[in-house]
C-alpha cells in the first residue's frame, strides 16, 4: 500500500526523483486554486517557484529578465569578467518589461552579407544601425528584410541599402504611448531614444503584444523600486569580494555562492563575510547534500541553500570524486534540517519535467533550479545552430573542459592546480522556442500535481503543501499524465500514512 516518506528516506537507501512517486488522493478544488508562490531565500519570495542555473549557456541578461517576467528568477554565472557580470546585471535591472534591451545592431560600414550570416546563427534579418555598431551609439537608421531582400550585391554596406526616415519614441515614453505609436504607424519595429539621438531599446509589434498578454499570466519579480530581480553566482576567492561590491552596486538581489562541495571553510568564511558586509543582501550557500553540510552553511549566516551533487543532466561529478547523493533523498534530508532553521532550500539538477518539479517541491524544497530545461530556448546565451537539420543551442556543464577553460573551475574546485579534470561534459540541445512560453504550461502541470487533498494540518488552507516533514501526512493527486513520466522506472510507492 506504499510508504510514509520516514519510512522511504530512513533505510539508508538513496532515491533519485525517478525512484519515488506519490499515491494519488481525493480532488475537492480546482488546479488553478493552487498556490505556488514560495521563498528562494529567506527575504526573497516568487510567484513561480522556478530559478535558472548560473550556467554560461543558460543565464545572461536576457534569460534573467525572462525569468523574472514570468515571475520566477535568473542566476547570472560568473565564467565573465567582473565588468561584464556587472554590466548584465545593470540590463536586467534597468529592462522595462515589453522592450528589447538587446537589439541586433551594426555599424554603417558593415555589409549585407553581416546580416546574412547573422540571419543563419540567429534568426533575425533586421538590425539597427548606429555610428558605434552599439546600443548607446547615434541612431542612423535600420535595415529589414524588405531593404536588402531583393539586392544581388551582397557586399555593398548598410549605409547605402539603410532607412533614416525612422519613426522614433523618446525615452521617456510609456509603454502604452509606444504600443499606440507603433500600432498607428502600422510599422513592426520603433527605435527608442534618448534626447541625444542615442539608441537605447526597441519597441517590437512582437515584445509589446507579449507585454500586453502578461497581467493574465501574473505579476513579474520586481524589488522595491518595481525593477525586475537578478541573482548572480559568484566564487570565494579573494578577489571574489571585489566582484560582489560590483554587483551590489549595480543592485544585485542575492548571490549564489557556486561550489560543486559548498561545504568549505572557504565558503563559511565568504559567507560571514557577505553577511557582514551586506546584511541585506540574501547569500545562497551550497552546493549540499546531506544535513550535516547544511547545518554548518546556516550557521554560517546562509540565507539559502542550494541542494544537490552530481544530479545534472551534464555532470559526471558523482563519476569522477564518487561523492554525491540520489536527488530525492539529499532533498528530503536537507530540506528537514533547513526548514527547522528557517531556510529555504534550492532542489538544483536533475529536473527534466514537471513532475521532477512536483517531487522535488513535495520533498520539501522551496524552489527548483533548472539548467538543461532552459538550455536551447530564444532567450538562452548563445547562437542556435542546425546539425542533421535539427536546430541545436550548445549546452556544457560548467565542470567541462570547454568551460573551466573559461574560468568555472574554481566551483570545481580545481584552480590550484594545472590539472583539469573534467567534472561535466558539454554538448547541445533543441529549440526549445522561449521560457515565456514554455514556463506557463509547465506551471500548470505542476498545479495539476498538486490538485491534492490538503493536509489535514492545514486544512483550510490551499496552498502549496510541501515541506518534508509534511510528507508523510500529504496526500497528493498526480494525473495521469505526470505519472506517466516515471512509469519506465521501479516505483517506490510514498503513501500519505
Ligand atoms: P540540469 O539537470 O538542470 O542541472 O541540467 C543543472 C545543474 O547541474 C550542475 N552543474 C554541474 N554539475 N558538473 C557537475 O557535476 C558540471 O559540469 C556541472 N555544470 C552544472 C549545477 O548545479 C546546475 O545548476
Amino acid at each position: 500500500d506504499g510508504f510514509s516518506g520516514k519510512e522511504v528516506f530512513g533505510q539508508g537507501v538513496c532515491y533519485t526523483y525517478d525512484d519515488v512517486i506519490f499515491h494519488p488522493g481525493h480532488i475537492d478544488f480546482a488546479a488553478h486554486e493552487v498556490e505556488l508562490k514560495s521563498k528562494i531565500s529567506k527575504n526573497i519570495t516568487l510567484r513561480t517557484p522556478l530559478v535558472s542555473s548560473p550556467m554560461d549557456t543558460v543565464t545572461e541578461a536576457g534569460m534573467a529578465v525572462a525569468m523574472a517576467t514570468v515571475g520566477g528568477m535568473g542566476f547570472l554565472h560568473y565564467n565573465m569578467t567582473t565588468e561584464d557580470q556587472a554590466e548584465n546585471v545593470r540590463l536586467v535591472k534597468n529592462h522595462t518589461i515589453g522592450f528589447i534591451t538587446h537589439p541586433e545592431v551594426m555599424p554603417p560600414s558593415n555589409t549585407i552579407s553581416d546580416i546574412d550570416e547573422m540571419k543563419s546563427r540567429r534568426g533575425y534579418s533586421s538590425v539597427l544601425v548606429t555610428d558605434t555598431g552599439k546600443i548607446g551609439g547615434k541612431l542612423l537608421g535600420i535595415v529589414t528584410t524588405r531593404d536588402i531582400d531583393l539586392v544581388t550585391n551582397r557586399s555593398l554596406t548598410l549605409e547605402s541599402v539603410m532607412t533614416c526616415d525612422l519613426l522614433t519614441v523618446d525615452d521617456t515614453a510609456t509603454f502604452e504611448k509606444a504600443a499606440e505609436m507603433l500600432k498607428a504607424s502600422k510599422k513592426g519595429k520603433l527605435p527608442v531614444v534618448a534626447a541625444d539621438g542615442t539608441l537605447k531599446r526597441l519597441a517590437t509589434y512582437a515584445s509589446l503584444k507579449e507585454a500586453l498578454l502578461l497581467p493574465s499570466a501574473g505579476a513579474p519579480s520586481t524589488d522595491a523600486k518595481g525593477r525586475l530581480l537578478v541573482g548572480a553566482a559568484v566564487g570565494t576567492r579573494p578577489d571574489d569580494k571585489v566582484r560582489v561590491a560590483r554587483l551590489v552596486e549595480e543592485g544585485v538581489d542575492a548571490v549564489i555562492l557556486d561550489s560543486s562541495q559548498g561545504d568549505s571553510v572557504y565558503q563559511i568564511e565568504m559567507i560571514k563575510h557577505l553577511k557582514a558586509t551586506y546584511p541585506s543582501l540574501d547569500v545562497i550557500g551550497g552546493n549540499v547534500v546531506t544535513a550535516a553540510q547544511a547545518s554548518r552553511l546556516i550557521d554560517a549566516g546562509a540565507d539559502g541553500l542550494r541542494v544537490g551533487m552530481g544530479s545534472g543532466s551534464i555532470c559526471t561529478t558523482q563519476e569522477v570524486c564518487a561523492v554525491g547523493r540520489g536527488q530525492a533523498t539529499a532533498v528530503y534530508k536537507v530540506a528537514a534540517l533547513a526548514h527547522s532553521r528557517g531556510v529555504p532550500i534550492i532542489a538544483d539538477g536533475g529536473i527534466q519535467n514537471s513532475g521532477h518539479i512536483v517531487k522535488a517541491l513535495a520533498l520539501g524544497a522551496s524552489m527548483v533550479m533548472c539548467g538543461s530545461m532552459f538550455a536551447g530556448t530564444t532567450e538562452a546565451p548563445g547562437d542556435y545552430f542546425f546539425q542533421d537539420g535539427v536546430k541545436l543551442k550548445r549546452y556544457r556543464g560548467m565542470g567541462s573542459l570547454e568551460a573551466m577553460s573559461k574560468g568555472s573551475d574554481t566551483r570545481y574546485l580545481s584552480e590550484a592546480t594545472h590539472l583539469k579534470v573534467a567534472q561535466g561534459v558539454a554538448g547541445s540541445v533543441k529549440d526549445k522556442g522561449s521560457v515565456l512560453k514554455m514556463i506557463p504550461y509547465l506551471m500548470h502541470g505542476v498545479k495539476q500535481g498538486f490538485q491534492a487533498r490538503h493536509c489535514p494540518s492545514t486544512a483550510a488552507s490551499r496552498v502549496l503543501c510541501h515541506r518534508a516533514y509534511d510528507l508523510d501526512v500529504l496526500m497528493l493527486w498526480l494525473r495521469s499524465v505526470l505519472v506517466a513520466c516515471a512509469v519506465s522506472v521501479d516505483l517506490l510507492v510514498v503513501d500519505s500514512g
